[in-house]
């Protein structure tokens, strides 16, 4: 046996040896000696919960691979739509494949007029755009009932292919509807990113020119967020997933556990934090709440990288391209400021606390004329191609539903009184 650990139950003084197998060791071996003995970890910290080939994290050394490509090699050399192919399906596409699936997501793109009239109509008029987003997406599985035939896998490809072509239409609708301009349908003629662009910002008197510089920057933001392993919001899917419910209320399920601000509603966050923060001047003093406790420094921090996330270092690359054309988000200098106080000071050293993957994107979406409502909605166009491989995998595996036990801290056993005793 290669590396192992041996646990010894003290009650019995059996003890057993369990290979450590690619960082993990196998639950059900501890179980064959320790019945009835959970491993207590609520947030999952020290728990694999999914043996899974799509996304490599290494937080210590800041490695990201979707199937076995760097982040940093994909980001820039293919777009949104090549790396959904890659992290759905396991291999980036070949010229003829990369034609057949942009043909089969326009195809789909267009959404039923009634999600406009019926749907999106009954929200107030300030809504927010993720309580939209995932009610729309949820409101699919009534559109399309035979997605729950969740074991044909070609079932599963249809329903693949109809959510990640959906759902920038979806958003944009979302979009539309919150400042009230008239509805639009995709462009078969545009690209992926490109004709969302269009359907957020088109006018019926005047095409939307897309600029190239800011639809290679949103489609390589695209990119940055397709998959990242067991993160809280691919759990969530995992989990509904794991019950066979249908892939629209799985990815429904994910979407809203993305808009916390602890996950995916961090870049909304950053932006409030910023603009709240007023002025550079105040860099300091809001760094010293930070430190006692006050507040968080959002857009900092992760559970896995405990050095700088190398999505956000991209990200910061990919703003300053976008600046030359938007101009310069008067944010940017305060966010400069707050990482280069935050990395220098031992608060933050010694808690691993880098920029992560939220703390520069909002200022780019922000420049680009996205409002703050809007920013987790991108985040979540960019995660469902990861949402869904992660469905698809849990499925292709006959994973058995997702049930973890508890340690309990109730009362004991005790009889219920009558009314006039209690
Ligand atoms: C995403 O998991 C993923 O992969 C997520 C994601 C993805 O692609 O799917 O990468 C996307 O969600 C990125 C994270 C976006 N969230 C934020 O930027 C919100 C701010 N960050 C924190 O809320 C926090 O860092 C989390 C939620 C991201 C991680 O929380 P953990 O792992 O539970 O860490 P913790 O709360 O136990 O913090 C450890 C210590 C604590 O201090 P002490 O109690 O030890 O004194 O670090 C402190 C925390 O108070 N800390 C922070 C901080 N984050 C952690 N202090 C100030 N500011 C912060 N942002």
């Amino acid at each position: 046996m290669g590396e192992s650990i041996t646990i010894t139950d003290n009650r019995t003084g059996e003890t057993i040896e369990i290979p450590i197998d690619r960082g993990g060791i196998d639950a059900r071996a501890w179980g064959s000696l320790l019945p009835g003995i959970w491993f207590d970890d609520p947030s999952f910290t020290a728990t694999s919960g999914a043996d899974s080939a799509i996304t490599y994290l290494d937080g210590a050394k800041g490695l990201l691979r979707y199937r076995g490509y760097p982040i940093e090699q994909l980001a820039g050399s293919t777009s949104f739509l090549e790396v959904a192919h890659l992290i759905v399906f396991g291999e980036l596409p070949n010229r003829v494949q990369l034609t057949a699936w942009s043909d089969e997501i326009a195809s789909e793109a267009p959404i039923h007029e009634n999600f406009h009239k019926r749907i999106l109509e009954g929200f107030r008029d300030d809504a927010h755009a993720m309580g939209v987003l995932v009610s729309g997406i949820a409101a699919m599985s009534t559109f399309w009932p035979d997605g729950k035939d969740v074991e044909d896998p070609v079932c599963r490809r249809t329903q693949i292919i109809r959510l990640i072509a959906k759902m920038p239409t979806l958003a944009a609708s979302a979009y539309r509807r919150s400042v009230g301009t008239p509805y639009v349908q995709p462009d078969p003629d545009l690209d992926y990113t490109g004709n969302f662009l269009s359907m957020m910002f088109c006018q019926r008197d005047r095409p939307y020119e897309v600029d190239p510089v800011l639809r290679d920057a949103l489609d390589l933001l695209f990119v940055l967020h397709a998959d990242h392993e067991q993160n809280c919001s691919t759990t969530a899917a995992r989990v509904v997933g794991s019950a066979h419910a249908d892939p629209y209320l799985t990815v429904a399920s994910a979407a809203a556990a993305l808009s916390g601000p602890r996950h995916g509603g961090a870049n909304e966050a950053v932006v409030r934090m910023l603009e709240n923060i007023g002025s550079y001047d105040n860099v300091d003093d809001f760094i010293a709440g930070v430190k006692a406790g006050d507040q968080k420094l959002m857009g900092f921090g992760h559970r896995v990288y405990k050095n700088y996330d190398p999505r956000a270092r991209i990200v910061k690359d990919t703003a300053h391209r976008v600046f030359e054309v938007t101009g310069r988000n008067p944010l940017l200098d305060m966010a400069l400021k707050l990482e280069e106080v935050a990395l220098a000071d031992e608060y933050f050293i010694s808690r691993n606390l880098y920029p992560n993957v939220d703390f520069y994107s909002g200022l780019i979406y922000q420049s680009m004329g996205f409002p703050v409502e809007m920013f987790t909605v991108l985040f979540a166009i960019g995660r469902t191609p990861g949402w869904l491989a992660h469905w698809d995998e849990l499925l292709v595996n006959e994973s058995r539903i997702a049930r973890p036990r508890q340690t309990y801290s109730g009362r004991p056993e005790r009889t219920v009184p009558h009314t006039d005793q209690r």
